[in-house]
């Protein structure tokens, strides 16, 4: 028995830097997930802000099936976006690509990490919880197409020892989901 049909279920994914020829396939799910999707042109600035921008897409194929991106200022790292096509949703891939903008983050400097997500976003939340991330307060009507507030949520010192044991137990839970390969 071949080592890949021991293992039928496991998906293989590439991540790498978004660019803007990958913006079809970033909006087709931006469009899915959300009630008022980014526009075309806020990913064209996005993208084009290159010394504090980095956003990240995953590939199964030819298929563009999740993305990420953040915002490095000084040494923190704010997640702007981030979304599985629902196809995907639930299989570790949330996980791994917010796995691998943490890892670019760090290289790129970053100490601590900050989002804001809607309250009651269960998976988000769930996601973010395995990434140590806490809430710390809660913006009002901070999404105006629905009124609802936003939760402010932090993970300080991800430079740290200890956060990389983290990072390396959910690597090591990821990877027996996926195949994940991130490419610079
Ligand atoms: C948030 C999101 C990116 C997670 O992606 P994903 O690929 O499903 O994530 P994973 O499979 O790695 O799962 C992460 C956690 O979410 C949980 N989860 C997944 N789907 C869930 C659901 N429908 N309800 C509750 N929890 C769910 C998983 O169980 C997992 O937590 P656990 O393993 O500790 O139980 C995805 O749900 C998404 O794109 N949502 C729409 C966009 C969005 O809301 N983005 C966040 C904006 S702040």
């Amino acid at each position: 028995m071949t080592a890949a049909s021991e293992e039928p279920d496991r998906a293989e994914v590439v991540i790498a830097p978004m660019r803007g020829r990958d913006l079809p396939g970033v909006l087709r799910i931006e469009q899915a997930v959300y009630v008022l999707p980014w526009t075309r042109r806020l990913f064209v600035e996005e993208l084009s802000l290159r010394t504090s921008r980095v956003y990240r897409v995953a590939w199964s194929g030819r298929r563009i099936v999740g993305f990420a991106g953040q915002m490095l200022i000084d040494d923190e790292s704010h997640v702007n976006n981030i979304a599985v096509d629902p196809t995907w949703q639930g299989r570790g891939l949330g996980t791994a690509i917010l796995l691998d903008l943490e890892r670019t983050g760090l290289v790129n400097g970053a100490r601590h990490l900050t989002l804001e997500v809607r309250v009651g976003n269960e998976p988000a939340l769930a996601l973010y919880r395995r990434f140590g991330l806490a809430p710390v307060g809660v913006r009002r009507n901070y999404y105006p197409e629905t009124g609802d507030d936003a939760l402010v949520m932090w993970s300080r010192n991800i430079d740290s020892a200890e956060y990389a044991d983290r990072l390396q137990e959910i690597d090591t839970m990821t990877s027996g989901r996926l195949t994940v390969t991130s490419r610079r």
